[in-house]
């Protein structure tokens, strides 16, 4: 009897998925983008990929807009040059491959030598190479390693770090490092072959122990599906082929003449990671044809059906270890042979946090497994789940004790917004308690890191409300009692004037306002505080008295060292002649401004040697004059000043009219 057996593994890995997804969606969005070489070993996908609008070219200088990275990475200089010619650069760099750059990067720049084990003309190793800041070589075998021994004593002999192409052959591999071992002293080796590959040749190894023959599917330029090839070959007869074109036209009388020459007959199938499901299919429809058998037909199908089978299930809770993170995913090891994918949506909550904000490699995360991909193997999971477990138990907790909830505005929705807790879980805020103004956007505040309180919850149905308001309302409270407290005479506050009557202004002193008065802005002399300060101004005041009870704060901005009155009396004296302006006229007189900020007054009767009647008719505002300072008053910060005293005969006139009154 005919059995098939299709390899769990077999088809696309997790990188070249994502690179593909990743090229199909930039080609959606843009019609055409470029990647920089074949975005995989296959000539039927790339051909499928051409239709969609994605292109490969051979350099940089032949695309057009976009270019695209593919998973085997590039050497740090090809990105420069990508930047250098304007182009947009999608890196589809597989997250494995993408680590190896790190390590190489990271390790080099003590001046570490740099083991690339791997086939040096490899776009993988060339990329590899590109990253290292001291010296770097590439082997692919023993004898290439001997060689490098023998010829140059100097590489490693201080320090080495040793990589490795991911889709190495594990047993090559593991020689190739007792050699490494044995012949540097300081060495750092890093196992960055990928645990894909590794499950992909350990299975290929096993199934070609027990089958009769192996069809291996890849690429003729495909590493590791020839790798898969000669695996298989050193256990039992097998047949690589790129598509099942090629394995009817070039295998098929083999083939026939395979199957005649055995009464029980097994044959396995594996596939290169560059290897689309629909080509295992239609490898599998051809071998239908040429066995001719539906028996066989159907165990083949079934073999199909059930490729791979993971166990792993949807809403399982599992502890996962992080082996790569980038910008766009955490990829996990669960501890099954399948690769766990987190993507950036389900790794936090927190719209604003990028992966490598959430998790670092080495971590041991909770995670639910929310999609099992049976097709190409990859087990899908959320943290963002677990935490919104966790949340809720913080916000019941929360509840209880009224405290306040940290979380981020994560959407507008209709009659309010939905917060997002710090520990994942979604609180319904309705508009009236987001603390946005009635004619304001909700939309201001999307985004934005809030605190609130959580006013119900119904667990049943996994709703919860919260106000921000309230939290917000406690906030100011605490803020304005504290305010209250430590408030004392000629306590000093750089506060913003929030609004201007005509007889002074409020001022914002950190939630509560306080008030200057006209009189206490300036020394000068002012009719309006708009002469001096403007609403948003920031203004130094000092407390000059406050009444709690009435919430009342009085402040003045006058600072003592600006007086003017002191600077008075230290520059003028009596019998001091000073010119004056004129600024005010009054019926008894006028005043005139000395210095800015200290008046003077010319009494009527010292205007002139003439008796005056009206003050108006001999002085006018703005009008400068000289006098003579025949008073000060210390005590009221009043001057007497006269005109007449300069005035030939003006002191005999003065005495004689002193001496009438008397
Ligand atoms: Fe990445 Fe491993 Fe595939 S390194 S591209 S997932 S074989």
């Amino acid at each position: 009897m005919m059995q098939i057996i299709t390899a769990e593994t077999a088809g696309f890995c997790f990188g070249v998925k994502r690179a593909c997804e990743i090229a199909e969606k930039a080609a959606s969005e843009r019609g055409t983008v470029y990647t920089l070489g074949q975005l995989i070993h296959n000539n039927d996908a790339v051909e499928t990929l051409r239709k969609h609008g994605v292109i490969p070219v051979e350099s940089p200088e032949e695309a057009n807009g976009c270019i695209i990275i593919r998973s085997h990475g590039a050497a740090r200089s090809v990105y420069d040059h990508i930047a250098e010619l304007g182009l947009v650069c999608i890196d589809a760099t597989c997250p494995y491959v993408d680590r190896i750059h790190k390590i190489v990067d990271e390790n080099s720049r003590d001046g570490s030598d740099t083991l690339v084990v791997g086939d040096k003309k490899h776009p993988e190793v060339v990329g590899i190479l590109g990253f290292a800041n001291g010296d770097i070589r590439a082997v692919n075998d023993e004898n290439e390693l001997n060689e490098l021994i023998k010829s140059d004593k100097n590489f490693g002999a201080k320090s080495l770090n040793v990589v490795v192409q991911t889709t190495f052959d594990m047993c090559k591999w593991t020689d190739l490092q007792k050699i490494i071992k044995k012949h540097y002293t300081n060495v750092k080796i890093f196992d960055t072959i990928c645990r894909a590959t590794i499950n992909r040749q350990e299975e290929a190894a096993a199934l070609s122990q027990q089958c009769d023959a192996m069809i291996v599917i890849g690429g003729a330029h495909s590493s590791n599906s020839r790798k898969l090839a000669d695996i298989c070959a050193a256990n039992c007869r097998t047949f690589f082929t790129e598509n099942a074109a090629q394995l009817e036209k070039e295998h098929r009388s083999a083939l026939i003449s395979l199957i005649s020459s055995y009464n029980d007959v097994k044959i396995g199938i594996t596939a290169g990671a560059s290897t689309p499901a629909y080509i295992i299919k239609e490898v599998h429809n051809i071998m239908s044809e040429i066995i001719k058998d539906e028996a066989v037909d159907a165990e083949f199908m079934a073999a199909i059906d059930q490729m791979p089978r993971v166990r792993a299930y949807a809403g399982n809770r599992v502890k996962a270890t992080v082996v790569a993170v980038n910008k766009t995913e955490a990829v996990v090891d669960i501890g099954i042979k399948q690769s766990g994918y987190i993507p950036a949506e389900e790794l936090s909550a927190n719209p604003n946090l990028t992966p490598e904000d959430v998790v670092k490699v080495g971590d041991v995360i909770d995670c639910i497994v929310t999609k099992v991909n049976d097709a190409d193997g990859f087990v899908y999971l959320s943290k963002k789940q677990v935490d919104a477990q966790a949340g809720m138990e913080k916000i019941l907790k929360a509840k209880e004790e009224n405290s306040t909830v940290k979380g981020t505005v994560t959407a507008v929705v209709k009659g309010g917004v939905i917060v997002t807790s710090e520990d994942g879980a979604r609180v319904f805020v309705p508009a009236s308690q987001s603390g946005v103004p009635r004619n304001g956007k909700l939309e201001d505040i999307l985004k934005k890191e809030v605190g609130f309180k959580v006013i119900e919850v119904n667990e049943g149905r996994g709703r919860v409300v919260g106000s921000i308001k309230a939290s917000e309302r406690e906030a100011t409270d605490a803020v304005k009692a504290k305010f209250w407290e430590e408030l004392e005479v000629g306590k000093k506050f750089i506060g913003e004037v929030k609004s201007m009557e005509s007889y002074g202004v409020f001022v914002d002193l950190g939630g509560v306002d306080g008030m200057v008065h006209l009189t206490e802005l300036t020394w000068n002399r002012v009719k309006h505080p708009k002469e001096v300060v403007a609403i948003g101004d920031k203004l130094e005041v000092t407390v000059k008295s406050f009444d709690p009870e009435k919430k009342r704060v009085s402040l003045t901005a006058k600072k003592p060292e600006d007086n003017p009155w002191t600077k008075f009396m230290n520059e003028f004296a009596i019998d001091d002649v000073v010119k004056v302006q004129i600024v005010s006229i009054t019926p008894f007189g006028a005043f005139a401004q000395i210095i800015p900020g200290v008046d003077g007054l010319i009494h009527i009767s010292q205007i002139s040697l003439e008796r005056v009647t009206d003050v108006s008719k001999v002085l006018s505002v703005g009008q400068i004059v000289e006098a003579k300072i025949t008073e000060i008053d210390e005590e009221k910060s009043r001057v007497s000043l006269s005109i007449k005293a300069l005035l030939d005969g003006g002191d005999a006139a003065d005495d004689e009219e002193e001496a009438s009154e008397e």
